[in-house]
């Protein structure tokens, strides 16, 4: 094991995680072949194969579990010191793993540009899934500071409102309710409705929001983004419940109504959350402090 390098643990780490060679070896910025030759090498050296191939799946071996498991105390570790290192240095220098659901993506790399411009020493990654993936790399510890529009339900998250969300309806500007005051939400329930995928944010508030007046949805499809949502809108599909950030940027100017409705706009926030364990690196807590300030300056588009 002696003669083996970090950067072939790295590589391990990397296809055990991702449970394939070619997305490692997309992960990491290799060739396929130098993926497979440190492979090879590290377990030549282990004297043990650390995956098996079974169909079309590859497996971990025993020994390839057990080197995972060391492979993460390792990197967490390694990762632990080099934030308290960089802390001893008192520098805004380092790295700041982001994950934020799929709305988010309206506000965030424009908060993260501003932030970037103010600390150009940190290196940024950012990851847009939705909710319930994010809630998964939360709880796998992935990434530094995780940003949702509701906050876990887990006790032991700590989780801080930072900027306004409200969720307005949306209709194509046509629509015949456009011009109405105080729509009744039971109107809204008649209309053919547009529903983000299972796992959205989005989708579990406008769910709740009709089903507390005892309403069911009248869905006439499912969307896997805001965009789609959109252009489906557009496209007279049907009425939707979105963010207003997703109005912010690219909407066509006149082509969406918002509508009147009663308890609309939804008041939601948006929170920045990582576990209640977790040690935030200097670069996390400069960062969750600029968010808190920046918030100042962004609020919501007019629902
Ligand atoms: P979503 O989350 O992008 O997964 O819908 C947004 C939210 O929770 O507001």
């Amino acid at each position: 094991m002696r003669h083996s390098t970090l950067r072939q643990l790295e590589v391990f780490e990397a296809i055990a995680r991702l449970g394939s060679f070619t997305r490692a070896a997309e992960e990491l910025f290799l060739t396929q072949p130098t993926v497979s030759m440190q492979i090879k090498k590290l377990s030549d050296d282990v004297g043990l194969p650390l995956f098996e191939q079974i169909g079309k799946k590859m497996y971990l071996t025993d020994a390839g579990r057990e080197l995972y498991r060391t492979c993460k105390g390792i990197f967490e570790h390694l990762a632990q010191f080099e934030m308290v290192t960089s802390d001893m240095k008192g520098l805004k220098t380092g790295k700041l793993r982001l994950a934020v659901v799929t709305t988010a993506k309206y506000f965030a790399p424009r908060l993260l540009g501003m932030f970037c411009q103010q600390y150009p020493g940190v290196e940024v990654s950012l990851k847009v899934s939705n909710r319930e993936r994010v809630l998964e790399r939360l709880a796998g510890n992935q990434d530094d500071l995780y940003i949702l529009g509701q906050p876990p339900e887990e006790a032991d998250v700590v989780a801080e409102a930072f900027l306004e969300n409200p969720l307005v309806v949306l209709a194509p500007a046509r629509h015949v309710l456009a011009q109405k005051k105080k729509i009744p939400l039971k109107r809204i329930a008649e209309e053919p409705f547009l529903l983000r995928e299972p796992g959205s944010g989005t989708r579990i508030a406008t769910e709740r929001v009709f089903a507390e007046q005892g309403l069911k949805l009248k869905v006439r499809m499912e969307l896997g983004s805001n965009e789609a949502i959109k252009q489906a809108v557009i496209g007279g599909l049907g009425v939707s419940v979105l963010s207003s950030h997703t109005l912010a940027l690219d909407a066509p100017a006149g082509q969406f109504a918002v509508l009147n409705v009663q308890g609309f706009p939804i008041q939601r926030h948006w929170y920045f959350a990582y576990p209640a364990s977790k040690q935030l690196s200097i670069v996390a807590r400069t960062f969750a402090d600029y968010l808190r300030q920046a918030s100042r300056l962004m609020s919501a588009p007019a629902g």
